[in-house]
């Protein structure tokens, strides 16, 4: 059965966890719905893992839409959330709606992500009002980098708590269905997933939300340019294509690859007829 908003609400009442990957094309994101997670993020992580930017700083409407279109066709049964690039949302109210229309026009999701609290609340509405669902995002939001000097853990003091949990019950007044918490002390994220009615879905936030979401290049052992202590490789996918591209490499130098049964044939009275025509005459 398809996976909606509404099936995560029901998940956080039965107490059932919620699984979500992200995933930027096509093949990854049938090979994740193929596996029976529950929602795909188009994550503006794609800077990171995909562009080879530093941050997500630089991404534009344009990559995400490219991108969620290509994972949509994929999903299957999974819901797609995609997220709302730096500076897509935060200029206005109406710059929010227009653009979380486009993610979900022309990128066919299924959902849309922001960054922040209080202070994006009147988009989140907005946008909710408009029919889409918003998923919200507090802790470490990479958007704001440049403003927290660093990927630092949040809500580490009373006063920062305090924000991050007023933050988590703006968002959810607001009409958003769900919130990634980002590296965020774990007993405060339980807390928080106590205190609030909408899913909490983890990262680097310990075992106590509702859900857990991670890259898939980190969890896949594929990006190794820096992995936080929240991941888990669950497998080293890395090394498996360092080593296929490596036998690849030989086999095409010493002439093994490809085998007779890797091309097509054709008739031999042709290629007689082809080479009498074009033998040379000198
Ligand atoms: O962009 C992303 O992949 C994200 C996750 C880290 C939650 O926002």
């Amino acid at each position: 059965m398809k996976n909606t908003v509404s099936a995560f609400m029901s998940a956080k009442q039965s107490k059932k966890k919620i699984s979500m990957v992200t995933a930027y094309d096509y093949s990854m994101a049938k090979l994740v719905s193929e596996s029976g997670i529950d929602s795909i993020l188009v994550g503006d992580s794609l800077g990171n893992v995909i562009l080879g930017y530093d941050d997500t700083i630089s991404v534009t409407m344009e990559d995400m839409i490219h991108h969620s279109k290509a994972v949509s066709r994929g999903a299957g049964n999974c819901l797609v959330i995609a997220d709302m690039p730096f500076m897509s949302y935060q200029t206005s109210v109406y710059d929010a709606m227009v653009n979380a229309g486009r993610l979900m026009k022309e990128g066919r999701a299924g959902a849309v992500k922001l960054e922040g609290g209080k202070s994006v609340c009147p988009q989140i509405k907005a946008i909710t009002d408009a029919g889409i669902p918003v998923m919200a995002h507090l802790g470490l939001t990479p958007q704001s980098v440049n403003a927290f000097g660093g990927y630092k853990v949040q809500g580490k003091t009373e006063e920062s708590a305090k924000r991050l949990i007023d933050d988590a019950f703006a968002v959810q007044d607001a009409g958003a269905f769900g919130v990634v918490l980002e590296c965020v002390p774990s007993e405060l994220a339980e807390f928080i997933t106590e205190l609030i009615e909408i899913p909490t879905i983890g990262i680097g936030a310990g075992s106590g939300c509702d859900g857990q979401v991670l890259v898939n290049q980190d969890m896949l052992g594929m990006f190794n340019d820096y992995v936080p202590k929240f991941v888990k490789q669950f497998a080293n996918v890395g090394e498996i294509i360092k080593n296929s591209f490596k036998v690849y490499d030989t086999e095409v130098k010493n002439g093994t690859y490809p085998e007779e049964k890797h091309g097509y044939g054709i008739d031999k009275s042709i290629m007689k007829n082809l080479r009498e025509t074009y033998a040379r005459k000198d």
